[in-house]
């Protein structure tokens, strides 16, 4: 059951449309560039591009691009500008294609699901989400990215849309506005036989989505070697099947080991559902950070008797010695799972967590003795 909105976002969303207003009009502001989907790094006065936050000094394992060293705003804009919006500049209005989201170059029309998706196509791979009505129960009764997303201004931009808690990926130019319970109780298990149990030994011991994503949909990568590559040159990557069970672990909103995930500190913990990525790359010295990345070009060349794989030697050797102290660094990455509700009946309930048959939680790694209730 949907709940009528809280006094909270009522209020909120008060406060972005009287800043709206204050804007002379959506076209005279640099909408996105400014939003955090344009975010791109260093101030133009200080020789960059975006507006002081950015995209360009974060790295992530799983593009594992170096900025700094292939070719900087060229590189990321012939690899990734495509669709971290910034470096898709029109250079006559200096402004992002609103035919992105809009139908029109003058930004009307709603944006539709599949042009959300262009880009965060990304979330399948990262996480497994499909966003189409067989996938989603949200997606099935018609609701759109936005829905839930809906779009904010701040003092930044007129195109901020809702974000989360769980992962913050951009910059923390706004705050998390989106959760669950945005439209939902707290406790929404009343109605049901076994709700007074869900309500009362689970909500607040265990996210939402991790009953409710069930298995996940989409194929989500589980490793990437950034030292073993395809006859194509790209990197060994092995997928998780359509149904795999994601890991689970207690979340508290901050930054866990190598998550790639910034932001949000007042979370209760909870048990949240992920996507782990095993990845494994060269960096250039033991001592060094892990995005002093041997860049993946330079990777495939060392390779010298070229089978496929770049070994420890092989890296040690190439053109003489340059990356004498190379080594290969293995981490797990972690991608936290929102989308794709299933309908209710495809939940995980009680069996599939508690007692023989269960199969959903590793109780000893969530730091249980066993299963409390079998
Ligand atoms: C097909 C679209 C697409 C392309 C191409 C793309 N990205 Fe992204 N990237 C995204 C989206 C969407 C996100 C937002 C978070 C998410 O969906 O997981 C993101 C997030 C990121 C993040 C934040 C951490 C993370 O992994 O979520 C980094 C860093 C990043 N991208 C770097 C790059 C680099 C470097 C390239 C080019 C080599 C690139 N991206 C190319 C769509 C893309
Ligand atoms: C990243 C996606 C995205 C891009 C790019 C984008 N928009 Fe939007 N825009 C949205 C979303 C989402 C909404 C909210 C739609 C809604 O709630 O009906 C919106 C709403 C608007 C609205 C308000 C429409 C209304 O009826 O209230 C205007 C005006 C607008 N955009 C103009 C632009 C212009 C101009 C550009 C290009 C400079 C642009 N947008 C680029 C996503 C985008
Ligand atoms: C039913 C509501 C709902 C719909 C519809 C929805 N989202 Fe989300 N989304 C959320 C919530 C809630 C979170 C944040 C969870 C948290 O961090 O606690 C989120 C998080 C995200 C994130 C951060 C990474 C992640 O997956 O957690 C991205 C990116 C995102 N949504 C994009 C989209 C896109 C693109 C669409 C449409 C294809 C979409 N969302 C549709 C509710 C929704
Ligand atoms: C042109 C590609 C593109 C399009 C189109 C696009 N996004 Fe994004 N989105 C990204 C990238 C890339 C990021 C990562 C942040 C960045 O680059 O600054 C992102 C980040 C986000 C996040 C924040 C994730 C977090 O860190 O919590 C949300 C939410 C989101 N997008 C929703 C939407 C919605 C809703 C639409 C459709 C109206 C949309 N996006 C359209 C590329 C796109
Ligand atoms: C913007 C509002 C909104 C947000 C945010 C939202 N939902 Fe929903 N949800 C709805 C609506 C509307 C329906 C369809 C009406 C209904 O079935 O109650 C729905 C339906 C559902 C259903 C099916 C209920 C049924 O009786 O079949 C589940 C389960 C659900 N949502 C879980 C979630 C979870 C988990 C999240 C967070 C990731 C979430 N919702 C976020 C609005 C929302
Ligand atoms: C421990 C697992 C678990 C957790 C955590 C959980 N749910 Fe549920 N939820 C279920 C099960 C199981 C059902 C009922 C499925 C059935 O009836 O077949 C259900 C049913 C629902 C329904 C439909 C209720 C109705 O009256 O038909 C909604 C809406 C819902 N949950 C939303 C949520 C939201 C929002 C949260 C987070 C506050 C949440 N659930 C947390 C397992 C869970
Ligand atoms: C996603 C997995 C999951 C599902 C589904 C689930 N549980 Fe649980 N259950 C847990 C976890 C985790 C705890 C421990 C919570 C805590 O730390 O307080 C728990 C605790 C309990 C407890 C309390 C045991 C004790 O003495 O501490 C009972 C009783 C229980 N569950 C029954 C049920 C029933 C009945 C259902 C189906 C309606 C159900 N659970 C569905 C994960 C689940």
């Amino acid at each position: 059951m949907v709940k009528a909105v809280k006094p909270s976002v009522i209020l909120l969303s008060m406060v972005s449309l009287a800043l709206f207003l204050y804007l002379p009009s959506a076209q005279a502001k640099d909408v996105v560039e400014s939003s955090y989907h344009g975010q791109l790094g260093k101030s133009p006065a200080l020789g960059g591009w975006g507006n002081g936050l950015g995209m360009l000094e974060k790295w992530c394992a799983l593009p594992n691009f170096s900025f700094e060293k292939q070719g900087r705003i060229r590189g990321w804009k012939e690899h990734c500008g495509q669709c971290h919006t910034s470096t898709y500049r029109d250079p006559a209005t200096g402004k992002t294609d609103c035919l992105l989201c809009h139908k029109t170059k003058d930004g009307e029309g709603e944006p539709t699901i599949a042009q959300c998706v262009k880009c965060h196509v990304k979330d399948r791979s990262k996480r497994g989400d499909v966003f189409d009505e067989e996938h989603d129960i949200h997606i099935a009764v018609g609701m759109r990215c936005h829905d839930c997303h809906e779009r904010l201004a701040d003092a930044h931009s007129d195109h901020q849309f809702a974000k989360g808690y769980a992962i913050d990926t951009t910059e923390d130019t706004m705050k998390g506005t989106l959760s669950c319970m945005k439209c939902h109780e707290e406790k929404p298990h009343s109605r049901l036989d076994e709700g007074e149990i869900l309500d009362s030994k689970h909500v607040t011991r265990i996210a939402c989505v991790t009953c409710h994503s069930g298995p996940r949909p989409g194929e989500a990568i589980r490793s990437r070697n950034w030292n073993k590559f395809t006859k194509d040159g790209k990197s060994v990557t092995e997928m998780r099947n359509p149904g795999w069970i994601p890991k689970h672990k207690w979340y508290v909103g901050k930054k866990l080991d190598h998550l790639p995930i910034l932001g949000a500190t007042d979370l209760v913990s909870k048990i949240y559902p992920f996507n782990v990525v095993r990845v494994t790359w060269f960096i250039e010295k033991p001592d060094t950070s892990l995005d002093d990345v041997v860049i993946v070009p330079e990777v495939r060349a060392a390779d010298t008797n070229k089978d496929g794989e770049t070994t420890l030697e092989e890296m040690r050797k190439y053109e003489k010695g340059k990356y004498k102290e190379a080594i290969l660094v293995t981490k797990d990455f972690n991608f936290s799972i929102t989308h794709s509700i299933v309908p209710i009946e495809q939940a995980f309930s009680c069996k599939d967590c508690h007692g023989k048959t269960a199969y959903v939680l590793n109780w000893k790694e969530l730091g249980y003795d066993g299963d409390p209730y079998y």
